[in-house]
């Protein structure tokens, strides 16, 4: 809550994030009886901090497990539980619900939802409303791992996933049982990321597009133990992959960095430029959209020691020759299996900003670069926030104020989603 000039600190917050396709959208999500119905509570709550609207359908399983008061709570409304109540929430409560819905999630989905599902025995609350949808289906499953390698629950899986009805999960993992295998529910975060991944695909900008984005600092070795390389995180890179995914594009990180992986994106680890050239290059074959974001060393050791390098007696201080690297956004061809592959660049100054910005603009063959100046210590390196220039071929030049690096990689994908049509 922000305080306002009346100094009111009621004043109502939007939640979720601009570009989230999970904002402002309805999501009837059905509980159904499994050990794992305590992570669809977080569930919820990451759905209603995404700032979507979410009705809560719970059968009575699961309700020996958790109460409808929980997900009142979280959602401020009330949840469905009971098909022959009539004082409930609405008249002919599922067949009105199934009408609001953007999309219907079951998490966790039980062996037995998944039969009645593929049957359409629609004879309690969850299976009711997933019959009565048009909305897309999406189960995230939880069983222990002999019941979900059962002919039977296999080929109910392969029915509905026939019918279109997606499948999250399950992973391997430890069960309740006690034992090790596939049947545990997906973390509630990665289910709902592949949620914003299934609607960003239907009905994102840049569905059917691939966006490649490189991240991190290159590491240019200098023998088998030490590197060179600079202070990127890697976090603006995945921020914009993050939103190119969220628009529905397909998404290739060329990645030196370890970050966490966004779901639905894919990570090609590389560590020196010259890797970072020849994975892009292959990418970009077949893509659209290339943002180097990374920070690619310019110079590397002409060569790399085999072993360590040693200190030697009387030796006051020691010289390594370096050669320059490859230029792997000025290097990739424009042209690509798509027709033209629209290149975006990074200019990381600490001076003359915009001048050198224009510079690199032009020598590397880029249709926008995107500037921000590194001395800066609320933006930047590390942070989760930056403040940046959009310069274009054009001419065009935008000062952007600070804001998160994910806002930030949607206005670079506003100007990209622009020149792709
Ligand atoms: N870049 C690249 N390959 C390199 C160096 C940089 O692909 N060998 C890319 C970066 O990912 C970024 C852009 O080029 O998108 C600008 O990087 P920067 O290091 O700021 O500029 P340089 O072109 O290397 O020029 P300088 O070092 O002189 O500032």
């Amino acid at each position: 809550m922000t305080a306002d000039a009346t100094g009111d600190d009621t004043a109502e917050v939007i939640p979720g994030r601009p570009g989230d396709p999970l904002r402002g959208r309805h999501v009837v999500l059905g509980v159904t009886g499994s050990i794992a119905c305590y992570k669809a509570v977080e569930v919820t709550s990451r759905l209603v901090q995404a700032g979507a609207t979410v009705d809560v359908v719970l059968t009575r399983g699961a309700m020996e497990f958790v109460t409808p008061l929980a997900f009142k709570a979280i959602t401020q409304r009330n949840p469905y539980t009971d098909m022959f109540d009539p004082s409930g929430p609405e008249g002919e409560a599922h067949v009105e619900l199934a009408r609001r819905a953007d999309v219907m999630l079951i998490a966790p989905a039980t062996a037995a939802t998944l039969s009645r599902l593929a049957t359409g025995l629609a004879e309690d609350f969850v299976t009711l409303t997933a019959i009565a949808t048009e909305a897309p289906l999406l189960v995230a499953p939880a069983m222990d791992s002999q019941m979900w390698a059962h002919p039977a629950v296999q080929a109910n899986v392969a029915t509905l996933r026939d019918r279109g009805t997606r499948f999250i999960g399950p992973v391997e993992g430890r069960l309740a049982s006690g034992r090790v295998g596939a049947g545990r529910l997906v973390e509630p975060e990665r289910i709902v990321d592949e949620l914003r991944v299934y609607l960003g695909r239907a009905g994102g900008d840049l569905a059917g597009r691939t966006i490649v984005v490189t991240a991190g600092g290159t590491r240019e070795a200098i023998d088998p133990v030490r590197y060179i390389s600079n202070h990127s995180s890697g976090k603006m890179g995945y921020a914009i992959a993050e939103a190119a995914r969220d628009r529905g594009a397909d998404v290739v990180i060329v990645s030196t960095v370890g970050l966490p992986v966004p779901a639905g994106v894919r990570v090609v680890p590389v560590s020196s430029a010259s890797e970072m050239q020849t994975a892009v290059h292959r990418e970009c074959a077949d893509a659209d959209v290339l943002i180097a974001a990374a920070a690619v060393a310019d110079y590397r050791p002409a060569s790399a020691a085999d072993q360590k390098l040693k200190k030697s007696a009387g030796n006051a201080g020691m010289a390594i020759e370096l050669v320059e690297n490859p230029h792997v956004l000025g290097s990739t061809p424009t042209k690509s299996s798509r027709g033209t592959l629209v290149k975006v660049g990074f200019a990381a100054e600490t001076q003359n900003l915009i001048e050198n910005a224009v510079a690199k603009l032009n020598e590397r063959g880029a249709r926008m670069i995107v500037a921000n100046d590194v001395t800066a210590t609320d933006a930047g390196f590390g942070s989760d926030d930056n403040r940046v220039s959009i310069l274009d071929d054009r001419g065009g030049r935008d000062d952007l104020p600070l804001m998160t690096k994910y806002a930030v990689g949607h206005a670079i994908l506003d100007r990209v989603a622009k020149l792709l049509t």
